[in-house]
């Protein structure tokens, strides 16, 4: 797969639908989270009564596809998910494998409601199960896997186990508690394979040093909500307007 440049739009609960996800100019568009099976959406109607975004999709499956439906053909996109089940990741690649896209485990959502059900960083401490969901899922489709940095757990490890098991790219939110970007993770990570480095890319310096680091593309989510032309500002650097082949 060949990606246009190196910005990735990062995934935003309740925001990243095809509507937003299509005005960016990032090559890589992540719509969702979303939310695939019955536990995952009702920890997620849970989460939208503390006043957080989440899309609900009382069909999950066919809730995804129409926003599929609405911009495969435009732009190259993940679908960030989240399930207790395994089953929920593979119905999810079945129909991403159908539209040419890529599935975005989410191994990365803090939410109580979600962690108790065995999602999002949750899979971060179940290296087993993590395993498993990214050998099933890589059967149908690309695979990436979305973590979370700043936690006491050995990340080359989990990075080296989850590559072998077929995941082609590691996203990485590579936040420091109270702090910025941790460029040493990402630097690490990056010699693992294809990776995407994540946050507090706010401007071309801090884009181009996650880059430096080694990242193959860069993502960013808080910043395209500040401001909607984020991407466009950002494409005027010759490093992160570099074509890149996955
Ligand atoms: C409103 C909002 C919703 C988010 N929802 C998700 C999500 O559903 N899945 C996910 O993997 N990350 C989610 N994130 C995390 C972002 O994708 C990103 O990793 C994080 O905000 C750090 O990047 P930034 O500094 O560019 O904002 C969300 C972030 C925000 C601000």
């Amino acid at each position: 797969m060949i990606f246009e440049n190196r910005l990735v739009l990062s995934a935003m609960a309740g925001i990243n639908d095809a509507d937003f996800c299509i005005k960016q100019k990032a090559a890589l568009v992540v719509m969702g989270g979303f939310n695939a099976d019955k536990k995952a959406i009702k920890a997620a109607k849970e989460v939208v009564k503390r006043g957080r975004k989440e899309f609900i999709f009382e069909d999950p499956i066919s809730g995804i596809e129409e926003e599929i439906k609405k911009i495969y053909k435009k732009k190259k996109f993940a679908i960030n998910v989240r399930s207790a089940s395994v089953d929920g990741y593979v119905e999810v690649a079945r129909l991403v494998k159908n539209y040419g896209g890529i599935v975005e485990i989410n191994a990365h959502c803090r939410q109580p409601e979600f962690v108790e059900i065995g999602c999002g960083q949750h899979l971060l401490y179940d290296k087993e199960k993590l395993v498993e969901i990214v050998k099933e899922v890589s059967k149908f489709c690309i695979t990436a896997v979305k973590i979370r940095g700043g936690l006491n757990i050995d990340y080359l490890e989990l990075a080296n186990s989850i590559r072998r098991a077929g995941c082609k790219i590691v996203h990485v939110d590579a936040m420091i508690p109270n702090g910025l970007c941790d460029l040493k993770l990402i630097r690490r990570l990056s010699k693992t394979g294809f990776t995407i480095g994540n946050n507090s890319f706010v401007d071309v310096r801090s884009g181009e040093a996650i880059i430096n680091a080694g990242a193959n593309m860069v993502s960013a989510a808080r910043a395209v909500l500040k401001n909607p032309r984020f991407f466009d500002e950002m494409l005027e650097s010759a490093m992160l307007s570099d074509k890149v082949v996955l």
